[in-house]
C-alpha cells in the first residue's frame, strides 16, 4: 500500500450534486446556511451549486442568490456546475472563481443529461474554457458513468480515456471520474483509473463514486492505493442524478472522513462537527441519513 497519498483532498458535493435530486424545494437559506457549515467542519473544496437551466433542474434555480448568499472564506473554494456559455455567463455575474464542467462516457447518457451528444458537449465546452482562462477562472471536468451507464450497460474503458484526456487537453486542471450509477466494484475501479492515468496525470485525477451496491468505500480505498488523492462526496451521503434513474446518493463525506482518519490519512475535517453538520441537514431535508458512520456516532 505504498502508494497511500499523506492527506486527501474531498470535494464536497453535497450542495449540488445531492440537492440537485430533491424533489421538494429546499429553501435559498437552508442552502446557504448547508455550506456554510461544511466551511466549519474544515472543508475546503465545496461544490456549491449549480447554473445549469431552472427547467432542467428546478431545485437549483436560486444558484445565483446561494453563490452570493455564502460566507466566501480564504482558503476555501466554491466551484459551481456550469453546462455552457450561458451558465458560464450566469456564474460571473456573480463573480464565480471555479467552475466545473460535465460530459459522460456514454452517449446515451449524456443525451438525456445535457441534450447533446458527447463530441457536441466538448465543442460546447471549448469557448467556455477559453472565456474562464482569460478571466482567470479554474475549470474541473467531469466524466460521468466511467463505470456503467443506466442506458447502454457496460461502458468500455477506452470511451472514458478518450473523455478524460479532451477535458484535460482543453485545459481542466482536474478530472473526476464518476461512477454516476454507483455499480462498480474495486478491481474495475482500479483498472479504469489505472487506464485513465496513462493519458492524464494521476495527480490531476479525482474520484466520485456513489454508493448503489455499498462499494463505494472499497472502490475508494482501491483507487487511493493507486495514488489519487482527491475524492469527492456528500454529506450524509445525499445525491443522484436525475438523469440515471435508480442510482442512490454520492458516498457519504462523514463515512470517507472516518476511513481516511483511522488510516492516519489527514483531510482537516473535524469528523464531530460534519456528523452534526449531517444531521442537521437529514432533519432538514425529513430522512434518516445514509452515513453508517453518522448512525453510529448518533447519541443513543
Ligand atoms: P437545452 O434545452 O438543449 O438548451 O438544454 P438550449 O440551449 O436549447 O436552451 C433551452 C432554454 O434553456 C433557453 O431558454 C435557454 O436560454 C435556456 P428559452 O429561450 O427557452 O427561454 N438555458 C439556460 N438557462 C439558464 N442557465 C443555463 C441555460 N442554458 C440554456 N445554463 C442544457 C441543454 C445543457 C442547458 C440542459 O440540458 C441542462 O441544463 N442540463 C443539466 C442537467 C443536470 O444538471 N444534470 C445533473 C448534473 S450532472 C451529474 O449529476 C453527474 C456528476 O455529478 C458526476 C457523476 O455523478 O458521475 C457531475
Ligand atoms: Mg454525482
Amino acid at each position: 500500500m505504498s502508494n497511500l497519498p499523506e492527506s486527501v483532498r474531498i470535494v464536497e458535493v453535497g450542495a449540488r450534486d445531492g440537492l440537485q435530486n430533491e424533489k421538494t424545494v429546499i429553501p435559498t437559506a437552508t442552502k446557504i446556511e448547508l455550506i456554510d457549515q461544511l466551511a466549519s467542519c474544515g472543508l475546503r473544496t465545496i461544490e456549491a451549486t449549480s447554473f445549469v437551466s431552472p427547467k432542467w433542474i428546478p431545485q437549483l434555480a436560486d444558484a445565483a442568490e446561494v453563490y452570493q448568499g455564502i460566507d466566501k472564506r480564504d482558503g476555501v473554494r466554491y466551484p459551481v456546475l456550469v453546462p455552457n456559455m450561458k451558465g458560464y455567463q450566469r456564474s460571473r455575474q456573480v463573480q464565480v472563481r471555479e467552475i466545473a464542467v460535465f460530459s459522460a462516457a456514454s452517449e446515451a447518457f449524456n443525451r438525456k443529461n445535457i441534450n447533446a451528444s458527447i463530441d457536441e458537449s466538448l465543442e460546447r465546452f471549448e469557448p467556455v474554457l477559453e472565456q474562464a482562462r482569460a478571466d482567470g477562472v479554474r475549470v474541473r471536468g467531469y466524466v460521468s458513468t466511467v463505470l456503467g451507464c443506466p442506458y447502454q450497460g457496460d461502458v468500455p474503458v477506452a470511451d472514458v480515456v478518450r473523455v478524460a484526456e479532451r477535458l484535460h487537453a482543453m485545459g481542466c486542471y482536474e478530472i473526476s471520474l464518476g461512477d454516476t450509477i454507483g455499480v462498480g466494484t474495486p478491481e474495475k475501479a482500479r483498472a479504469m483509473l489505472l487506464a485513465v492515468a496513462q493519458s492524464v496525470p494521476m495527480s490531476a485525477l479525482a474520484v466520485h463514486f456513489h454508493d448503489t451496491y455499498g462499494q463505494a468505500l472499497a472502490n475508494i480505498l482501491a483507487c487511493l492505493e493507486e495514488g489519487v488523492a482527491v475524492v469527492d462526496s456528500a454529506v450524509s451521503g445525499t445525491g443522484g442524478c436525475p438523469y440515471a434513474h435508480g442510482a442512490t446518493g454520492n458516498v457519504a463525506t462523514e463515512d470517507v472522513a472516518y476511513m481516511l482518519a483511522g488510516m492516519g490519512i489527514a483531510t482537516g475535517i473535524d469528523l464531530d462537527a460534519l456528523v452534526q453538520t449531517g444531521r442537521w441537514l437529514s432533519e432538514a431535508l425529513g430522512r434518516t441519513t445514509s452515513s453508517r458512520v453518522a448512525r453510529a456516532m448518533a447519541p443513543a
